[in-house]
């Protein structure tokens, strides 16, 4: 008897305690739902072919993810384009967007008045096709600029997609003096749903070749980072210390043990002649749209007693500008010019340089070669295109050197003994103060699924955290993507268009690491020089002081240089 209050207590408890239950389960019920309904809404386009690794991932298991595989599906929804429709059977390439009827107009001063340094401009620009009719969705690939030629001075803009077939391009005032907008189609929204599909359908339209040899008897067979045959079929190249795949056929008479090269092979181009016809250098790739009407934006100087607030400037955050030819950056790094042999030494002396990636790292290597006579290359007798290079300078104790990344590399007959990935390299680099690591990554990844990508970094980035806490003081310097010259065969698998998401990738699986980026894509987005895939020598130099002002800051700037 004693014990029944007790129980009725635990009686009500437990029925409050089960009510609770139902209703945490309910609520989690349809907040799951409510996620999945949200996630229903944005369409992942970038969605990778089902590859035997991730069929396994995505089975259920109850191991939890691993962070890479969940930061894997974060990144993968940053880079999400807005929708495109499918093209239509009888779909004619006159019907997609035409930049000679469509047009941007400069919008007139929030309030009235004239434009001050400062301000923000901004233009709208309306799609049209060839047929003259308005667009009436988004996703074309615009990118705006605003310079003023006789200054040497731009800077790029940011461009908003109302998915309406209208956009906003905006732009901070930087400098005084006439300034003029630059708006340019480079690829329109059908082109791009054909590029989506083709990383979609055929991720592999890049192959690549190896050699094999053993004595007098060679072989050549095809090589991807993913093959669709049988275990027995293939030669498996995976690394082992990175995970990082690579395979190639099985030579018929030789072992796998035998392969001595790697070279791209080619590009399977597979695709409709009406979907080609949207890739037309000067008319619907890359070509300027004209302005509605002949603006004169005369900038003024700053007023200083405006109640406007510094933070109201800034709906566009550029990561610096041109002024005079030379890139100012906004982060507050002060760039120094380093246009003497003498100064580069000064700064460099007793400074190991160690420079990775594609091409467009290497040229950074022949710019410093070529510009300061007192630094020597010297000839290994390796490929001109792979490397790897060295480069000394005796008396001030300065090395430089330069290796290309591993596959999927598109250089010509690489030896195999040659071909290392980044993130095994950075084991090897003991590092300290006066080591400084440079890496440039992106330009042979644009056809591939972007997981590919994405592990890539991630296996960067694990080996330069290591570095990192290993040497603290060692500067690692990061070079971003940027857009280029192009051809039809070069945008069916090197498109800007893939290039600023893997740069959009690069940006974030680096975000909150103690690297510095080189702003790569706003340096040539912003100058006045033709997009290049080889930016020209003023870029370049751009490039080399801005890394040298890390390297060796003014005394005024290491506070705030030195974390
Ligand atoms: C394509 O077919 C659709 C429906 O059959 C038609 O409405 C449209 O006008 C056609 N377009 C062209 C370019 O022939
Ligand atoms: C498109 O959307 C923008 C932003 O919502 C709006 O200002 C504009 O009027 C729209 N244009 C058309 C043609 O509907
Ligand atoms: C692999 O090839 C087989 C037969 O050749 C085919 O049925 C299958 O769909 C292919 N799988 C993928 C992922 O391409
Ligand atoms: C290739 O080798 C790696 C490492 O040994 C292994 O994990 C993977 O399953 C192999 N893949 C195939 C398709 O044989
Ligand atoms: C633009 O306006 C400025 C002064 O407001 C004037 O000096 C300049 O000549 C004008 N330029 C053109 C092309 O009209
Ligand atoms: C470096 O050269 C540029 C152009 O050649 C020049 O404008 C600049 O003043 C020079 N800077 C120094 C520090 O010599």
């Amino acid at each position: 008897m004693k014990n029944k209050p007790v129980r009725m207590l635990s009686l009500t408890h437990g029925a409050i305690f089960l009510l609770l239950a139902v209703w945490v389960l309910t609520i989690l019920f349809y907040r799951k739902q409510w996620l999945e309904s949200r996630n229903e809404q944005i369409p992942v386009f970038m969605a990778a072919p089902v590859k035997p690794d991730q069929v396994k991932s995505s089975l259920p298991t109850h191991q939890h993810p691993s962070k890479e595989a969940v930061e894997l599906d974060f990144l993968k929804n940053t880079i999400n384009w807005p929708s495109t429709p499918p093209l239509p059977l009888n779909f004619s390439w006159k019907d997609s967007s035409d930049p000679r009827h469509s047009t941007f107009t400069v919008l007139p001063k929030r309030g009235g008045g004239q434009w001050h340094v400062g301000d923000e401009l901004e233009v709208v620009i309306k799609m049209y096709n060839f047929h003259g009719k308005p667009k009436k969705y988004g996703g074309d690939f615009l990118l705006a600029r605003l310079h003023s030629p006789s200054l040497q001075a731009g800077v790029a803009g940011k461009v908003v997609d109302h998915l309406n077939g209208s956009y906003s391009a905006l732009f901070p005032l930087l400098w005084e003096g006439n300034v003029q907008v630059q708006v340019i189609l480079v690829h329109s929204s059908e082109a791009v749903t054909v590029l989506q599909q083709l990383n979609r359908m055929q991720p592999y339209r890049i192959y690549f070749r190896s050699l094999f040899r053993s004595g007098s008897l060679t072989e050549t067979t095809t090589c991807n980072v993913y093959i669709n045959a049988t275990q027995e079929q293939l030669c498996n190249y995976t690394d082992l210390h990175t995970g990082e795949q690579w395979f190639c056929y099985k030579p018929k008479k030789l072992s796998c043990d035998a392969r001595v090269t790697h070279a791209m092979g080619g590009f399977r181009k597979n695709i409709k002649r009406q979907e080609e016809m949207l890739f037309q250098r000067g008319i619907n790739m890359k070509v300027s749209i004209p302005p509605s009407n002949h603006p004169n934006i005369s900038v003024l100087p700053r007023v200083e007693d405006q109640t406007r607030g510094i933070g109201d400037i800034v709906r566009t955050e550029p990561s610096g500008y041109y002024y005079g030819g030379a890139w100012r950056p906004l982060d507050g790094t002060k760039v120094h010019q380093f246009n003497s042999s003498t100064a580069v030494s000064q700064c460099l002396r007793g400074k190991v340089l160690h420079l990775f990636g594609d091409s467009t790292i290497r040229q950074w290597f022949e710019y410093l070669i070529a510009s300061f006579p007192d630094l020597k290359n010297f000839d290994l007798h390796n490929s001109k295109q792979a490397g790897p290079f060295v480069a000394l300078d005796y008396p001030n104790n300065i090395l430089v050197t330069y290796r290309c990344h591993g596959p999927p590399l598109h250089f010509a007959n690489v030896p195999v003994t040659q071909l290392r990935y980044i993130a095994n390299e950075l084991d090897h680099i003991d590092g300290g103060p006066n080591t400084v690591v440079v890496i440039g990554v992106w330009a042979h990844f644009g056809s591939l699924p972007v997981d590919v990508y994405i592990r890539r970094l991630q296996n960067i980035r694990k080996a330069v955290m290591r570095l990192l806490s290993r040497a603290p003081r060692t500067l690692v310097v990061i070079r971003t993507a940027n857009p280029k010259a192009l051809t039809v065969d070069v945008a069916l698998t090197n498109s800007d268009w893939y290039s600023i998401q893997r740069d959009k990738l690069l940006r974030a699986v680096f975000k909150g690491l103690n690297v510095h980026l080189v702003d790569a894509w706003e340096m040539v987005l912003a100058h006045h020089l033709p997009h290049d895939l080889h930016p020209k020598p003023p870029i370049i130099k751009n490039m080399i002081d801005f890394l040298q002002s890390y390297i060796c800051p003014l005394p005024t700037d290491q506070t705030r240089v030195n974390h």
